[in-house]
Parts: structure tokens; C-alpha cells; sequence
């Protein structure tokens, strides 16, 4: 049985990341297996920054945002040789398998090193809900909740003013941010790559909702769609509704995790550190319907993420959208 594990956190950090790290050092100690945390991803992987863990290490991180193991980018990792060594810095403290928490490119990663021989479990940290055959991924909640929080006190100043309120949030290429946190604020239009952008089809948008005595409105759209002050002017201009454009950035990123993220990373952390014990690896850990489950890396990362088209139609019900761009 596997007699040593080491846990990091990699790429974009996101809350409940901690959570997590906590599940697996627990479950590690409670089944007599010795953990390492590394510092700074792959990085810390290959520099041999590692730090033993006892069950005072993860103490009162359970609520707090963001990684203590710190995260990194290290696009060196795709390396080989790089990865050689790092697997020689693992052995030099007898560390058997690994637990990696981060995005698709971790997961990259850690299906490199398993198949090196290295077992290792992907467990999806990251806020912006893009990892394929996983309902949800820990941080999502926490930063929806983030974006809602702001929604609702954009909408007071925006009804103040009887202005339109344009608000961009991250996600990357996945729109799940903006279209739940659109749905769950009442926003006027939500635009993500899932719906497509059409400038001209959200002004004519806009002039009706004018039109239709609309006092104040507000706009959610994902980051790298557009540029969202230059499509505030649009709009103002074209629609003589006054327009404020405000971009989210890292704040969303960061907070105490949702009990939603909390519970989810614990269980993941767990179900991640029974499988090594079990000798597998190469697995990442989803949740399909509410049940965990480990799914081989090499298949999800084939998967492209599923849009969910019934949220976006139940959109287009509320008149979210005139159908712009959907599917
Ligand atoms: P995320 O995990 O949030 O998607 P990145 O895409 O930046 O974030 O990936 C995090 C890290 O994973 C990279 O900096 C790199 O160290 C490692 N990584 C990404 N792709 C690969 C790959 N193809 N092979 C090995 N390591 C990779
Ligand atoms: O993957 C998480 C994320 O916050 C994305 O939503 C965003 O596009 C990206 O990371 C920002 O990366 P960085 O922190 O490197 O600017």
C-alpha cells in the first residue's frame, strides 16, 4: 500500500482549494500515510520545495481562500526532463503518489507524471467551472457568490441612476460564471460564448428594453468576448441609455469559500486519497448528480465541456435573449 503522498495546488487558485489539502492530509494521517505539502505546483515539484504535514499543519485553513501551498504557472513542466526530476526530488523523501488540485492544464500534468509512473489524482480547483464531466468545480459557488454580492449593489446604483450596468466576470472561454450569476440577479442580457456576441443585436436589445420602459438594466458578459467599456459607449450612444461598464478581475477569485465549496473539496479529498490507497491512478475526481467519482484524466480531457442549453433556454424564456446566438 501506498506509504507517502504529496498534495499541490496548481494554476489559477480558487477558494475551498485549502479545504481540500485539509481532506487529504486528514485522510492521509487517519490511514497511517505519511503526507508532503509542495510549495508553488510543479514548481515546488521539481525544486523539491516540500513541507512534511502533521495534523497541526492544515489547522484554521479550512475557511480561508486562495492556496497556503501558494500555486504557480510552470509551463516548464511539459517538459520531460523536467519531469524527471522533479519524480527524483519525490523519491529523495519516499514520495509514492501525488494529489494534484487545479485546472485542466494540472490535470495535464498529472496524467504525465502517472504515466511515468507516478500514480496521481486530479481533483478540479478552479472557479471558472470549465473542467468536462464534472458538475461543478470547488471555487465555483464562492466566486458566483462573489459576482451575485456585486450584481445586487451594482443594481442599487444602477436604479439609482436609471442607468444600464455592464458587468464583465471571468470564466475564461466557459460562460457558467455570467450565466448563473445572470440568472440568479435578474440580469437583462448575459452574453458568454455559449450565446455568441452580436453588438448590433444587443444595442437593438437594449433600445427595446428602453423602449419598453425599462428604468435600469444590467448586463453580464464574460471576459474575452469584447471590450466592455468601448461597448458601454456603444450602446449609450445608440440607445441614449446612460452605460457604466465595470470589470470583476481577481477579487472573484478570492474569499472565505461557500459551505457548498467547503464540503465539496473535503469530499473530493478524501475520495482522491482512497483511490491512491487502492493504488490507482491517473483518475481525477467529479461530481456527477451529487455522487464522487473518479474518471480516468486521459478521457475527460478528450471531452469537451458540456454547455448547459436548458439554462440558456430557460434564459431566453425570461427574455434574456432574443434566442441571439444560442446553439
Ligand atoms: P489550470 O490548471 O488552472 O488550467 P494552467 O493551464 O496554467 O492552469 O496549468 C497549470 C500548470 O500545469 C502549468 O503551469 C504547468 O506547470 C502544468 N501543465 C499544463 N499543461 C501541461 C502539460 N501538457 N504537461 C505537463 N504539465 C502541464
Ligand atoms: O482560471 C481561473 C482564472 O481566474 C480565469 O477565470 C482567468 O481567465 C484567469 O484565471 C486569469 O489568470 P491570471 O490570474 O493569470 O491573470
Amino acid at each position: 500500500m501506498v506509504k507517502c503522498i504529496g498534495v499541490l495546488t496548481s494554476g489559477g487558485d480558487a477558494p475551498g482549494m485549502n479545504a481540500a489539502i485539509r481532506a487529504v492530509t486528514r485522510t492521509c494521517l487517519n490511514n497511517g500515510i505519511e503526507v508532503y505539502g509542495v510549495r508553488l505546483g510543479y514548481k515546488g515539484l521539481y525544486e523539491g520545495d516540500f513541507i512534511k504535514f502533521d495534523s497541526n499543519s492544515t489547522r484554521n485553513y479550512l475557511n480561508v481562500g486562495g492556496t497556503f501551498l501558494k500555486s504557480a504557472r510552470f509551463p516548464e513542466f511539459k517538459d520531460i526532463e523536467v519531469r524527471k526530476q522533479a519524480i527524483e526530488q519525490m523519491k529523495k523523501v519516499g514520495m509514492e503518489a501525488l494529489v494534484v488540485i487545479g485546472g485542466d492544464g494540472s490535470y495535464n500534468g498529472a496524467l504525465r507524471l502517472t504515466e511515468m509512473g507516478v500514480n496521481c489524482i486530479g481533483i478540479p480547483g478552479t472557479i471558472d467551472n470549465d473542467i468536462p464531466d464534472t458538475d461543478f468545480t470547488i471555487g465555483f459557488d464562492t466566486a458566483l457568490n462573489t459576482i451575485v454580492d456585486t450584481l445586487d449593489k451594482l443594481r442599487d446604483t444602477s436604479g439609482s441612476h436609471q442607468r444600464c450596468s455592464i458587468l464583465e466576470v471571468m470564466g475564461r472561454r466557459c460562460g457558467d460564471l455570467a450565466i448563473y450569476a445572470g440568472l440568479a440577479c435578474g440580469a437583462e442580457m448575459i452574453i458568454t460564448s455559449a450565446t455568441g456576441f452580436d453588438e448590433n443585436a444587443v444595442v437593438e436589445h437594449m433600445k427595446k428594453a428602453k423602449t419598453g420602459q425599462k428604468k435600469h438594466a444590467i448586463i453580464v458578459i464574460t471576459e474575452h468576448i469584447t471590450d466592455v467599456h468601448s461597448l458601454a459607449k456603444k450602446i449609450e450612444e445608440e440607445t441614449g441609455f446612460e452605460t457604466r461598464a465595470n470589470v470583476l478581475g481577481h477579487m472573484q477569485r478570492g474569499g472565505s469559500p461557500t459551505a457548498q465549496d467547503r464540503v465539496l473539496a473535503t469530499r473530493m479529498g478524501i475520495h482522491a486519497v482512497n483511490l491512491l490507497m487502492e493504488g490507482k491512478g491517473g483518475l481525477c475526481m467529479s461530481t456527477v448528480k451529487g455522487e464522487i467519482v473518479g474518471l480516468p484524466i486521459a478521457e475527460v480531457l478528450s471531452h469537451k465541456r458540456k454547455v448547459d442549453y436548458d439554462l440558456y433556454e430557460e434564459a431566453v424564456g425570461l427574455r434574456v435573449y432574443d434566442k441571439v446566438g444560442v446553439r
